[in-house]
């Protein structure tokens, strides 16, 4: 029982509000990523439901169980920062046992639960080191390891792999999540990176100033995004947005669209596209190449409609000459419609 529900969850520095009304669900033995850019709450979130910091208003429980008021002690969770948040003067076996120790948890049992977290993060050669002589990724291990042993069911990680290189990233990603699933333990990550999210969650909370702008599974939030700070937020290069009413030829806008915009967009907002639906050919809006960026396995072209940029991400290697007017469209289905308020008005159907 570790279903974690957040209600109306509100934490006020002096007057400023980090987090604001929030309330989500993390269903049990399931990972739910925060979201969402620096200082958008999501640190605050975290520490609020470990226990670390006072909440303003609002409740939190786990498993059915209120603990908006409890110990961190007493809440069932683990905790694992960016920081490592490892003792240097401690060997690596010390580090992993050391809140075990706290708690007096039997000897015995300390060195089974050492050895099965040591053999799960691959650490086992390394127990008699000080973090001094490890890796980035190895402390991390570590930290993770400490997490294992504490068996407790909740387990809240905050940005934990920011300080690795992109391969080693990579790989604790998904060492991180087998571990969730194979533990079924119940996660809350937090994380800037929408790698991370997009691969790793069940489910995303995309936060802004200290709201929820949007709840979903990952592949929701990037098909149906609801505003345009999600649509931008998730994808890169960012989805295209059009203002419509800057654009003068209205005619060639409706072609790119697939012959007519869509019936719900309104005269004065955004046409969204992302950039992998973007097709370069003959017809459709011309736009001015400015730029072209070579990435290997794909092809960004930069363009420029009206003096609004526009990038199509195209598969493979593409020659097309900076300074040339070609033709953009896209298919209909592709075609996001956000109102000047920034709220979807009619996206791609569900
Ligand atoms: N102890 C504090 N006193 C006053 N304001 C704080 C305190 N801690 C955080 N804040 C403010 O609360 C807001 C949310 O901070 P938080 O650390 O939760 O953001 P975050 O989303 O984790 O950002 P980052 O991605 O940079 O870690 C920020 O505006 C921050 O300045
Ligand atoms: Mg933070």
């Amino acid at each position: 029982m570790s279903r974690i529900d957040i209600h109306e969850l509100v934490k006020q520095w002096g007057e400023v509000s980090a987090v604001d009304k929030v309330s989500f669900t993390v269903p049990e033995g399931s990972l739910t990523v925060l979201l969402g850019p620096s200082g958008c709450g999501k640190s605050t979130i975290l520490r609020l439901i470990a226990g670390l910091e006072a909440i303003t208003a609002g409740s939190i429980s786990i498993g059915g169980k209120d603990i908006t008021h409890l110990d961190p002690a007493q809440r069932g969770v683990s905790m694992v920062f960016q920081s490592y948040a490892l003792f240097p003067h401690l060997t690596v076996r010390e580090n992993i046992l050391f809140g075990l120790k706290v708690r007096s948890v039997a000897k015995e049992d300390r060195r089974a639960r050492l050895e099965e977290a040591a053999r799960m993060v691959g650490l086992t050669d390394l127990l008699s080191r000080k973090p001094a002589q490890l890796s980035g990724g190895q402390r991390q291990r570590v930290a993770l390891a400490r997490s294992i042993v504490s068996r407790r069911p909740v387990c809240l990680m905050d940005e934990p792999l920011s300080n690795l290189d992109a391969k080693l990233r990579a790989e604790m990603r998904d060492e991180i999540r087998s571990l969730q699933q194979k533990l079924g333990l119940t996660m809350v990550y937090v994380t800037h990176d929408q790698v991370e999210a997009m691969t790793m969650a069940d489910q995303v909370v995309l936060l802004q100033q200290g709201r929820v702008e949007q709840i979903g599974r990952p592949h929701e939030l990037y098909e149906h995004p609801r505003t345009i700070f999600a649509a931008t937020f998730l994808g890169s290069p960012a989805m295209n947005l059009l203002k419509i009413d800057l654009i003068a030829e209205r005619t060639a806008l409706a072609a790119a669209c697939g012959g007519s915009l869509p019936a719900a967009c309104p005269s004065q907002g955004y046409i969204g596209v992302r950039p992998e639906d973007v097709r370069v050919g003959d017809e459709g809006l011309p736009v001015k190449i400015s730029a072209v960026d070579y990435l290997g396995a794909e092809t960004v072209v930069r363009m420029i409609h009206d003096g609004q940029p526009v990038f199509a991400k195209i598969d493979g290697r593409r020659d097309y000459t900076p300074g040339a007017t070609v033709h953009i469209n896209w298919p209909e289905k592709a075609v996001h419609c956000f109102g000047s308020d920034g709220i979807c008005v009619d996206g791609p159907a569900p």
